[in-house]
């Protein structure tokens, strides 16, 4: 059964290359990432690995845990993380699930059968403090993410759950925002006090609050 947005992200126990993983423990309050890639020792898989671990900064500074899985074995990301580090300059600095059973693969519907039956396709998961799924993200095995976009979608959901404002298309760190349909012109007024721009009585923009 796919894991949607809303829901409550499945909790479960695994090992990784820090150790056994209760996750919904090792979240704590903190924000996470969990995302899956195919395999181990595989070309695109291998950059993507590197991109975060060069931005642990980025994701510590929003409170957010970033962990990944493949159904790999432990020993198999450890022998793989020499080379992550050799190749994209980043060691590795957070945990890695293996998931040989498939257990959490399939909690998670990761496993896309039509596009290979063994092997998890590249699935992104956010969620929050409170446990509920964020996002959800869908990439093929031969197309590395942007992790950008994933930073940039976690300031957006922060924004939202913070100060009640949305993004609007192609939104950039430092740019205005929207005010959310169930706050009233009139109400947003007092809340924003850097203004409000009524373009529509549908589409307010505000500057983003918490800059
Ligand atoms: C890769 O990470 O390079 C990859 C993995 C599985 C299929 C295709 C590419």
């Amino acid at each position: 059964m796919a894991v949607r947005l809303g829901d409550t992200a499945p909790d479960f126990e695994a090992p990784s290359t820090e150790g056994t993983i209760s996750f919904h423990e090792w979240l704590g309050d903190s924000w996470g990432i969990l995302f899956s890639h195919p395999k181990d020792f595989t070309p695109v898989c291998t950059t993507e690995l590197g991109m975060v671990a060069k931005l642990k900064p980025e994701f510590d500074k929003r409170n957010v845990k970033a962990v990944g899985l493949s159904v790999d074995s432990v020993e198999d990301h450890n022998k793989w993380k020499g080379d992550i580090e050799e190749t994209q300059g980043a060691a590795l600095n957070y945990p890695l699930l293996a998931d040989p059973d498939r257990t959490v693969a399939n909690l998670y519907d990761m496993i896309h059968p039509n596009a290979d039956n063994t092997l998890t396709v590249r699935s992104v998961f956010i969620i929050g403090p409170d446990k509920k799924v964020k996002l959800t993200l869908t990439y093929p095995a031969s197309t590395g993410r942007n992790f950008d976009e994933i930073l940039r979608v976690i300031d957006s959901l922060q924004l939202t759950a913070d100060h009640k404002v949305a993004t609007p298309v192609n939104w950039k760190d430092g740019d205005d925002c929207i005010v959310v349909p169930s706050i009233s012109t009139e109400d947003a007024k007092k809340q924003f006090p850097k203004g409000v721009t009524e373009v529509k009585p549908y589409l307010r923009t505000t500057p983003q609050p918490n800059k």
